[in-house]
């Protein structure tokens, strides 16, 4: 995209000293969001948050040291979306994984500075011949990130076809934590899971989650809250979801960081993935007309 692109974009959806539109060295197109509140950066391809950061704190979510921003690859880090499959493809093994929303340049629709002094972006991705090649439905996605003491993501998948279509979808956030080694996830107690580093056996949790090898789940819950305690940090990451009845949780650990170019040795210490999802028993079907709404927000509290 052209230095001319973003000047239009700024021209249209720049609001002072609140959203600015920039130019990443590998050409992305990022908006950087800052108010009293927080701040963020949202990249229009993917439409993916890259970071959010509430005022006077430390960020909390995480993007990798490593990470390569250019055209076509999804960045690692931030809160990729899975869109309209989440993990490989059901049955097109040459079909991108995690679908193709997240490396598709989205379209602004509209920045606005809240009363409340938070600031929302919605962003759009239509379905055009490429993407209907892989995916042959009509559907409008919409998302809607609110930055402010919160961080809340909307995403709303529409059928604008005239047939009932099924999506698996994720909002594959990254945190960042202290050391993974030390963190638990609370909320998840109980709860049967599907281990995807065992051959998909399904098991049950037993108390919070820790880590300390790769883990790669995806919990069959009931929506609502769940938290990361991290006492490095000295503080808690309050998730809450609706329209999610599954969340995922993932860590790379060691040797599978390594092998991929975009995370760097030892960086995995440093992030968890707790993914809002729609996924396994929890894909959804959306009618003709019909819409469907997976909501995240995440807000820190001390421990
Ligand atoms: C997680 C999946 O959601 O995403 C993992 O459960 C996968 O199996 C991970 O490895 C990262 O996927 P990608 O395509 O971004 O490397």
């Amino acid at each position: 995209m052209s230095t001319e692109a973003v000047a239009e974009l700024n021209a249209c959806f720049g609001i002072r000293e609140r959203v600015t539109f920039k130019q990443t060295e590998g050409g992305l197109i990022v908006a950087e969001v800052g108010n009293a509140q927080a701040t963020a950066r949202i990249a229009l391809q993917g439409a993916q948050v890259l970071d959010w950061t509430p005022a006077g704190g430390q960020p909390v979510i995480w993007v990798s040291p490593g990470a390569i921003y250019t055209a076509g690859k999804s960045v690692r880090g931030g809160v990729p979306v899975c869109w309209p499959w989440f993990g490989p493809h059901a049955t097109e093994a040459e079909s991108p994984a995690h679908g193709f929303a997240r490396t598709q340049c989205w379209e602004m629709v509209q920045a606005q500075q809240l009363s409340d002094g938070s600031t929302t972006l919605s962003l759009r991705l239509l379905q055009d011949a490429n993407t209907r090649l892989l995916w042959p439905h009509d559907a409008e996605l919409l998302l809607l990130v609110n930055v402010g003491r919160r961080l809340q993501i909307d995403l709303l998948t529409r059928n604008t076809g005239d047939e009932a279509f099924t999506v698996t979808q994720a909002l594959h956030t990254y945190f960042a934590v202290s050391d993974v080694r030390e963190v638990s996830v609370q909320g998840l107690e109980d709860l049967p899971y599907i281990d995807k580093v065992d051959d998909g056996a399904r098991r049950v949790q037993s108390g919070p989650v820790t880590f300390s090898a790769e883990t790669d789940r995806i919990y069959l819950d009931q929506g609502g809250e769940c938290v990361i305690h991290d006492p490095g940090l000295q503080r808690r990451i309050v998730i809450r979801r609706e329209g999610s009845r599954s969340t995922v949780v993932w860590n790379p650990w060691m040797e599978k960081s390594v092998a991929m170019a975009d995370m760097g040795e030892g960086a995995y210490r440093g992030m968890l993935c707790v993914e809002a999802t729609n996924a396994a028993e929890d894909a959804v079907v959306v009618e003709p007309g019909g819409e469907h709404r997976l909501q995240v927000s995440y807000r820190l509290a001390s421990l």
